[in-house]
């Protein structure tokens, strides 16, 4: 394990420790920086999907370095979460990316009951989307009725999370059905997978495949196949079932392929050669999850692509305060959506610190 890794984790807790202060002061929930600020999510206030990520990256860094200001802006933020129950019409399946690594964390890391609580009513939600004919409903618009996304395996670690904690089965066979819909209807030959697939919600038949966040319908966005490698190690580690470990590796040999000389991530492995546009979101998500595939196979290939990601990674963190953040030449969608293109973006720099966690020995594995 390069000794560089503890390093970069180091000099990454000082600076967030001194933007944490600027977002406390705005009380804010960082989205991404901007000139040299804090912005917050573009859409749907506090109820953005990424609303979790900065919570979970002070719990990260709590973990890195037991200082109580990460864990007080980790709650700080966690409070403004816990409102977005009321407001409710806003939420939707990424509540498990919301609550898992904030309040499910805090329960985690300090046994937090009422934590525990807020992390438990936002399984009960997931499961509130839950169509029985097979699939959770991703999004809330009236034409989304059939909507599912291949995101959703890492929301399924909550309901993991939720039939552990309780003793009740059914969050654990919700999310069973929904991995194994998955696994019919997104993952390709290829070893690809599609973003969006709509299926009938009244009988659950395949309708059609949706272009999403990637370059066009059939293509290959990159963050969705790091979604399904990571979601998909999830399942198996939370389940033991093997067709979801077979599917972790599929995909996992298929983003390898893809993995560019320099370590970076193309948005899309289906993009057109220009213009050129990176995501190293995906790249550090792809890495979490090749690490735990890694360590569940003894696979010395998939460990190997992680330090390639890392590595890549590394070369692209600005530690100066133009930016607040830490990884750039994150991009949240192909065709621009305004929510950032090849700039810092939060859930980035968890993932990255994630993947640092894991590979210097002291990640808290806040998704199980
Ligand atoms: N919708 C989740 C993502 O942008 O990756």
């Amino acid at each position: 394990m390069p000794a560089q890794y503890e390093t970069v984790l180091r000099q990454a807790a000082d600076k967030f420790k001194r933007t944490a202060e600027v977002a406390r002061r705005d009380n804010i929930i960082p989205y991404k920086s901007e000139n040299g600020k804090w912005v917050t999510s573009p859409f749907d206030g506090n109820s953005w999907w990424t609303g979790g990520f900065w919570p979970g990256l002070m719990w990260q860094f709590h973990a890195l370095t037991g200082d109580d200001a990460f864990l007080e802006e980790a709650r700080r933020v966690e409070a403004l979460l816990c409102d977005e129950f009321r407001t409710y019409k806003y939420l939707n399946h990424d509540v498990g990316f919301m609550y898992l690594l904030s309040c499910g964390a805090d329960y985690k890391l300090t046994g937090n009951e009422q934590a525990r609580e807020d992390t438990l009513h936002a399984a009960s939600l997931l499961m509130g989307r839950f169509n029985p004919v097979g699939f959770i409903r991703a999004w809330n618009h009236p034409d989304h009725r059939g909507y599912a996304i291949i995101d959703c395996m890492m929301n399924l670690a909550l309901l993991f999370w939720a039939s552990r904690e309780t003793g009740d089965p059914r969050f654990e066979k919700v999310a069973r059905i929904h991995a194994d819909t998955t696994l019919r209807e997104f993952l390709r030959p290829d070893g690809s997978v599609s973003h969006i697939i709509e299926l009938d919600p009244d009988t659950g038949a395949r309708v059609a495949e949706h272009p999403g966040q990637g370059y066009a319908l059939g293509s290959s966005w990159s963050r969705g196949q790091a979604w399904g490698l990571y979601g998909f190690t999830l399942a198996w580690m939370n389940s033991e079932a093997p067709a979801y470990l077979g599917a972790a590796r599929r995909i996992a040999d298929y983003f390898i392929q893809n993995i560019r000389p320099d370590g970076l991530t193309d948005c899309d492995f289906r993009q057109p050669p220009e213009p050129k546009r990176i995501d190293n979101i995906a790249g550090a998500v792809a890495a979490c999850g090749l690490i735990e595939l890694a360590r569940q196979t003894g696979t010395s290939a998939y460990e190997q692509a992680a330090y390639k990601l890392v590595d890549g990674l590394l070369t692209c963190c600005d530690f100066t305060d133009n930016c607040c953040g830490l990884l750039t030449r994150c991009t949240a969608s192909y065709h621009d959506d305004g929510a950032g293109r090849e700039t810092n973006i939060t859930y980035g720099d968890y993932f990255l610190v994630e993947a640092l966690m894991k590979l210097t020995g002291g990640d808290p594995m806040l998704w199980m």
